[in-house]
């Protein structure tokens, strides 16, 4: 059981950020290593390893055009970024441009409103559900410089509209609407996994438990300005827990970097892409064939930033396991079979810490 409440007093990061602080409170200062300057291979040294590079972009007219070789060509190259990042972006997607911006202009209007009126939604650690500023339950811990909305979309059981901010009044609408559209582009994309991976087409789908009980939600992440961008992390270094992730990113302020090696890399992105993201079950299905990538968010003194990571997950209470044709007499089965529920209670009462989630299995089976 998760708990029922926050360790300590919530301290709303954007109440702070426009208090007009110039330096940030201790619990917000990262171990030396752990900040933006450092890399991962020699954390003693300074040095900004980060570029802003492109990650692969995905154009996918190309999949439902008719031309074959065209339709071949890119399923490849979806394939190598898969295998190759964890990441890539996708452009011509179908959701609608203008759904998108009023999705990220929605929530950036919520949390632009009074203290008052976001502690309404208030959450805690039993659901996440609601108006939150800290991951995991650690007393003492040190911690992100972000405040974020979380709501579920699917299944039916657990959307509760409700429980989504009545303000602005757009929001239940836009959202609802929004979510529907990514819903069909993340079953797009994982028929193309599948595929990919030399399964069915539906493959995945129904290893999250098919159309009507796969698990969605959405988290909106705020990162407020900081003075003192140098020392914290709007998000600290994780792998998505769940099965994919679909993000879209604030189109005019970068953050996102994506480990890369020993490098952390600042994700460029074209305008009015989403970017895809693997998640550890899809890591445990597809045999590590692909794997979650860690990720983190740095923030910036200037401007505040807007995200919408929507969650693709399976059913919590599935068994989640490696598919068996990705089990062969060379290639045992990596993981244990576990419920999504399992790899959520770690990063719910943890918080994010990279991949140690993901424990392979000590007893191998083919
Ligand atoms: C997340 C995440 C990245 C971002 O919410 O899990 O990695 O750019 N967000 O906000
Ligand atoms: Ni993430």
């Amino acid at each position: 059981m998760a708990c029922q409440e926050w360790p300590e007093p919530v301290i709303r990061v954007q109440t702070l950020s426009e208090s007009g602080i110039t330096s940030i409170p201790k619990r917000f200062i990262k171990p030396q290593f752990q900040r933006p300057t450092k890399t991962i291979a020699s954390p003693n040294k300074t040095s900004p390893n980060v570029d802003n590079i492109y990650i692969p972009v995905i154009d996918m007219q190309h999949l439902y055009g008719g031309d074959k070789k065209l339709r071949e060509e890119t399923l490849q190259h979806i394939s190598d970024a898969c295998k190759g990042w964890g990441f890539f972006q996708v452009v011509n997607h179908g959701v609608s441009h203008e759904l998108m911006n009023c999705a990220r202009e929605v929530w950036r209007e919520f949390f632009h409103q009074t203290l008052e009126v976001k502690e309404v939604y208030a959450n805690s650690p039993s659901t996440y559900e609601g108006y939150g500023s800290r991951l995991g339950v650690k007393k003492g811990a040190i911690l992100d410089w972000s405040d974020y909305f979380f709501l579920h979309y699917m299944p039916s059981s657990l959307k509760d509209q409700a429980k989504w901010p009545t303000l602005p009044t757009s929001l239940r609408n836009v959202i609802d609407e929004y979510g529907a559209e990514v819903v069909k582009l993340g079953g797009r994309i994982l028929e193309i996994m599948s595929i990919n991976l030399g399964l069915r087409e539906d493959f995945l789908l129904n290893a999250f438990g098919g159309e009507s009980d796969l698990g969605a939600c959405l988290r909106t992440n705020f990162y407020p300005k900081c003075p003192q961008p140098d020392l914290t992390l709007g998000l600290s270094p994780h792998s998505d827990p769940g099965g994919m992730t679909i993000l879209l990113p604030d189109d005019y302020v970068s953050g996102l970097q994506v480990r890369r090696g020993e490098d952390w890399v600042t994700v460029k992105h074209v305008p009015s892409a989403f970017i895809i993201n693997i998640g550890d079950q899809i890591q445990v299905l597809s045999n590590a064939i692909y794997k979650s990538v860690e990720h983190r968010v740095i923030v910036n003194s200037n401007k505040d930033r807007v995200s919408l990571a929507f969650f693709y997950n399976p059913r919590s209470d599935l068994l989640i396991q490696p598919a068996k044709e990705l089990v062969t007499k060379d290639r045992p089965a990596l993981y244990p079979p576990r419920t999504y529920d399992e790899y959520r209670h770690y990063i719910r009462t943890k918080g994010p810490a990279g991949k140690a989630q993901l424990v392979e299995s000590s007893t191998s089976q083919t």
